[in-house]
């Protein structure tokens, strides 16, 4: 008879089984199990036989779990032991040297550190192809004006393409991190047992080599305590859903009627119950809604993770349901955001009329002076009240006089209005990175190099 004399509690069970959302973890319980029965039999801890047995049973278990037969009873806390019952009940009491040298602790570990190291590559290849959309978006748009913002006022003009563009450098760096995710969740726990490893001489390297991990943890202490795995997963997945609210948030700014710069296409849009002339940009008012939650799920993590003692505490139970959760709505999020992109339809003439609002030649103005010998700081004044006069007076800076030019700096001559002429706002802008054309062209092919 074991300690427990009582049954336990439903609202117990309630809080403590997971197998409501654990069972996600189910196709990498089996194939860590098959590696693990392989490598007892390879080192002599369990018979040939006993594996063939072993075998069969995982086989029949991971039909039943994909064709949705599998009998989950009601005794199961979570989904190794609802796999073990299971393999025990299809292959007698040798079901049961399934979990020899293994404790759920560096199974559960093993199981999520191989479901990060999917769903990171997953988001990877998510970003890369978006990523590649914003390319061809912005090639297809490489020469159309636009005003660039600070404090979303009219700042300096821009080519659309060299603003799209920015996105892909942001989701390059996305990549990059989550290439940094696959190699923390690389090491592989298994082997660590509860957490002073296992009384068999195992070899951690094959289990390994079997399931593809780089490496073996060095220390069975820290590979059952370890979650880092899942908090870089979280905080790369946070980073790249704000870049998306960013991205979001300004399609929802530039279909609007005031701004008037693009449309998305019926299929990404929706209308509205009781105005029937609206069109809702709601995709992107969603990569703008959801983002928070996954930076919520790196936050919820990171309380759960601090101060905990070593080694595995259940507390650790809930890094499930917010990784899940951060790479369903990531994954979601980066497809929704290439659907929209890839069919949305910008307003080159509603773009080119903001872009040629005069002022936004400010600077350009006072480089002219600049070269022209005035330092930087006093050019900036001299333009600052031709704004205002121009300001005060309700008209364009083109509009000025040449003697209300004069009355501010004996510097300023024809080429003031020539300056003003569109286009060369954006064709001076020729240093590395700027936004002319040549340069963004070269910034096109970097680009698709870095997305090879
Ligand atoms: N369901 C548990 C979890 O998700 C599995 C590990 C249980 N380990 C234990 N010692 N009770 O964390």
């Amino acid at each position: 008879m074991s300690r427990f004399t009582e049954p336990q509690d439903a609202d117990f069970r309630a809080i403590n089984d997971s197998l409501g959302f654990d069972r996600r973890l189910a196709p990498y319980d089996v194939r860590q199990s098959r590696a693990h029965a392989a490598m007892l039999a390879a080192r002599g801890i369990i018979s040939g036989a006993d594996l063939d047995a072993l075998d069969r049973a995982l086989d029949r278990v991971e039909r039943e779990l994909s064709d949705g037969s599998f009998p989950f009873a009601e005794g199961d806390e979570d989904i190794h032991m609802a796999i073990e019952r299971r393999v025990t009940e299809i292959a007698g009491s040798v079901g049961g040297k399934l979990h020899t040298a293994r404790s759920r602790n560096d199974q559960v570990a093993t199981d999520m550190a191989m479901f990060v190291r999917a769903r990171a590559e997953a988001a990877r290849a998510a970003i890369v192809r978006l990523a590649r959309t914003l390319v061809d978006v912005a090639q297809a748009h490489i020469d159309w004006p636009m005003p660039g913002y600070t404090h979303l006022q009219r700042a300096q003009p821009v080519y659309l393409s060299h603003h799209l563009l920015t996105y892909v450098w942001m989701l390059a760096r996305d990549r990059a991190r989550f290439d940094q995710v696959v190699a923390a969740a690389d090491v592989l726990p298994l082997g660590a047992g509860a957490l002073a490893g296992v009384n068999f001489d195992t070899d951690r390297e094959l289990v390994a080599r079997e399931l593809g991990f780089a490496a073996v943890a060095e220390n069975s202490i820290d590979a059952v305590s370890n979650r880092d795995f899942v908090l870089d997963y979280l905080a790369a997945a946070a980073t790249c859903a704000t870049h998306l609210s960013r991205l979001g948030a300004e399609i929802v700014m530039w279909s609007s009627q005031e701004f008037g710069f693009c449309e998305v296409s019926d299929a990404w849009a929706s209308g509205s119950s009781i105005m029937p002339q609206k069109k809702n940009p709601d995709a992107a008012e969603l990569l703008r809604g959801k983002a928070p939650r996954v930076a919520g799920h790196l936050v919820a993590l990171h309380g759960v993770m601090h101060a905990l003692p070593l080694t595995y505490n259940k507390d650790m139970q809930e890094d499930k349901e917010h990784l899940f959760d951060a790479a369903d709505t990531l994954e979601l999020c980066l497809a929704a955001a290439e659907g929209m992109l890839g069919s949305i339809t910008f307003h080159r003439e509603r773009l080119a009329a903001a872009a040629s609002d005069e002022f936004l030649a400010a600077t350009d103005i006072a480089d002219l002076l600049v070269r022209r010998g005035l330092p930087f700081r006093e050019a900036h004044g001299v333009v600052a009240a031709l704004v205002g006069a121009a300001v005060r007076q309700g008209k364009a800076l083109s509009a000025l006089t040449p003697e209300e030019l004069a009355e501010q700096s004996p510097l300023l001559d024809d080429e003031f209005y020539a300056v003003l002429r569109d286009g060369a706002w954006l064709e001076s802008k020729v240093s590395a990175g700027g936004t002319s054309l040549r340069r963004v062209r070269e910034q096109i092919e970097r680009a698709r190099a870095a997305l090879r």
